[in-house]
């Protein structure tokens, strides 16, 4: 089966929701609907979001990214994409991510400023930064910790998420007390 790359930039139409830790809601959803249908498929990239703009990446058999192109061109969340590259490729340059979001926003940053850039626009890219951006995606170490371009610094999500609230969890507590007490008392009426 023929393997396929492409990149593509866009424009959000949604309002940004600026974020103060972790990554802009209508983002999110995107992700996680793609790390589900990706996964399925053996489709590997890495979404960049910055500026209300995209960047996308998608490598995978021909006819899968195709599909998923044709299904990602009608996605009212986004207006304006342009095709930056489509080229055959041997085989995934990619190890084993459905599609990575990653805390870029230094190398970005850096990246428009080595290029004289002010802002994220990457349907104005060209080719050689599309690479750029491409290899910022695939080297990043940080995988799955989501960040939004939009913050200073990364801040990422708990590696273990906390189970139960604060509030949930001092009530489990004062139940316990309440019911060792109980039992205290019980014990000693025997
Ligand atoms: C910028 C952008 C990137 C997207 N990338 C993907 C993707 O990589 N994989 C995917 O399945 N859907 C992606 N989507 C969502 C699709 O357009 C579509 O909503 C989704 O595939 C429908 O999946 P469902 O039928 O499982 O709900 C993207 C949407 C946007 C706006």
């Amino acid at each position: 089966m023929p393997f396929l790359r492409l990149a593509y930039a866009s424009e959000a139409t949604f309002e940004h929701n600026p974020v103060e830790k972790g990554i802009e809601p209508h983002v999110a959803r995107i992700l996680m609907t793609s790390r589900q249908n990706n996964a399925k498929r053996q489709l590997v990239g890495g979404l960049y979001y910055g500026d209300n703009r995209f960047f996308q990446y998608l490598e995978g058999e021909e006819a899968d990214v195709q599909e998923l192109y044709r299904r990602i061109q009608k996605d009212d969340r986004h207006r304006n994409i342009v095709t930056l590259i489509e080229e055959p490729l041997e085989a995934s340059t990619f190890s084993s991510w459905s599609m990575k979001y990653v805390p870029l926003s230094r190398d970005v940053r850096r990246f428009l400023e080595n290029h004289g850039l002010t802002r994220f626009d990457p349907a104005k890219f060209t080719s050689e930064q599309c690479e750029e951006m491409i290899d910022l995606i695939r080297n990043s170490s940080a995988d799955q910790k989501l960040v939004n371009h939009d913050e200073a610094s990364s801040s990422r999500q708990p590696d273990h998420p906390q189970v139960f609230s604060t509030g949930l969890r001092t009530g489990l507590i004062m139940a316990a007390l309440g019911l060792f007490g109980a039992l205290l008392y019980a014990g000693s009426m025997l």
